[in-house]
């Protein structure tokens, strides 16, 4: 089935600001068709990835079994940083409806630290980390159609992506257009797709719509901030630091609040006490109930993270003094089908493409330093977006 969107309409008028003109998705490819704005001019580049499909060891079709050793991280047991172990790991050959990855860049994402803690249930032990990665395609499974060895591929919300090589359902990968280097794509696909998911489904956000974002110099905040700006919102963000503030500024924030403090009261000297229509609050323990009252009546209460750890209970009553709505969402159950997968990233990409967003890849580190990565994002020492570059991929 094709679905024809008319990103005008769904990407908001941004993206008509910036004169983008089309794109077509299908279950098994995503054509871009001409961008007449090409600002996005990413800094990283990983130009020799052609050089893995040429690699013999790649194989094609997998025919006399072979078997891949891989760096893979494991966890055995919930707990710091230090719990990230470094192992060769046997990676099997692609079964039905699968196919090998061999990984050049993986995508570092907060709930990779909830899985390492064991706030989030990991699926097996041990387990491997990691929600999200970009690589080639290095073997398909025995019959599968629509993808080939060679084929640049990404993928988020897919656990397993800490290793340099893995295997992976292909309904879960979706290519990646020529003009986004693979950085950037690990950088801002589960990011990139969290702030899709919020500002244009779960609620579409336009002109005049008040938001408040917290974390907004964060990897999902600072999109949050641009793609608000973009749809034409009023930002609101929250950070920690000056510096962070000026990063939010620069990324569309019409105002930002410097925490802690009371931002509850700040927000209605903001808003002529009248309060925002949505408030977009990742952090969680620390700020959800000061979040509450910021809301105007009939207002949106999207909690989508616990940085801070889980809030208290709230009692259904809480939400009746303004008509206040409230939802725990995740990108997961937005992507649960391919087309929307597609859907999704397809956005994404001509987001980048169009100049709506820019992701700022504001740490690298080599995927063997995941639990240092790790470390500094939970101390709050990381803005943007961090990628952990696959260490034999360098190598190349
Ligand atoms: N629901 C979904 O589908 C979905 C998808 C993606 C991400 N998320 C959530 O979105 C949030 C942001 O993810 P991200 O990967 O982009 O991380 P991030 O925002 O880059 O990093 C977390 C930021 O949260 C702020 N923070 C406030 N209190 C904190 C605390 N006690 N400990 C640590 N950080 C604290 C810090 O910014 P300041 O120093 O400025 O306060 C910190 O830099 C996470 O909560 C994540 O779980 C949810």
């Amino acid at each position: 089935m094709m679905l024809q969107l008319i990103t005008s309409s769904v990407l908001g008028s941004g993206l008509r600001k910036a004169g983008f003109a089309g794109i077509v998705l299908s279950r098994s490819a995503i054509h871009y068709s001409s961008f007449q704005s090409q600002r996005f001019q990413p800094k990283l580049q990983f130009q020799r990835i052609s050089a893995i499909a040429k690699d013999g060891n790649a194989g094609a079709r997998s025919s006399a079994a072979k078997m891949v050793k891989a760096k893979t991280f494991k966890v055995y047991k919930a707990g710091g940083p230090e719990v990230l172990q470094w192992e060769d790991v046997e990676v099997g050959e692609p079964g039905d409806g699968q196919v090998r990855i061999r990984q050049t860049a993986v995508g570092l994402n907060f709930i990779d630290i909830y899985f390492r803690e064991g706030i989030y249930a990991a699926p097996s032990s041990p387990f491997t980390p990691g929600m999200e990665a970009v690589g080639v395609v290095t073997a398909v499974g025995p019959g599968l159609t629509g993808r080939q060895v060679g084929d640049r591929v990404a993928y988020a919300g897919v656990i397993g992506a800490y290793a340099e090589e893995r295997v992976i359902a292909a309904d879960k990968v979706v290519p990646i257009p020529s003009n986004i280097d693979d950085v950037t794509a690990a950088a801002a696909l589960l990011k990139g797709g969290t702030a899709q998911f919020l500002l244009r489904r779960l609620w579409k956000v336009e002109n005049g719509t008040k938001i408040l974002v917290h974390a907004a110099a964060g990897g999902v905040g600072s999109l949050l901030c641009q793609w608000g700006n973009a749809l034409g919102a009023t930002v609101i963000g929250v950070v920690s630091t000056e510096a962070k503030a000026a990063q939010a500024k620069e990324d569309g924030a019409h105002h930002v609040i410097i925490q802690p403090g009371d931002f509850a009261e700040k927000v209605k000297e903001m808003t002529n006490g009248e309060g925002v229509d949505i408030v977009y609050d990742s952090v969680g323990k620390d700020t959800f109930q000061q979040s509450l009252e910021c809301l105007k009546r009939r207002g949106l209460m999207v909690l989508f993270g616990q940085s801070s750890g889980a809030p208290d209970p709230v009692p259904v009553g809480a939400l009746a003094k303004k008509s206040l709505f409230l939802t725990r969402p995740s990108l997961m159950d937005y992507t649960v089908t391919r087309d929307e997968r597609l859907e999704n990233a397809g956005e994404v990409f001509s987001a980048l493409a169009a100049g709506i967003i820019k992701v700022r890849v504001n740490q690298t580190y080599p995927l063997s330093q995941a639990a240092k990565a790790q470390k500094d994002l939970e101390e709050r020492k990381t803005t943007g977006s961090t990628v952990l570059i696959v260490d034999s991929a360098e190598k190349l």
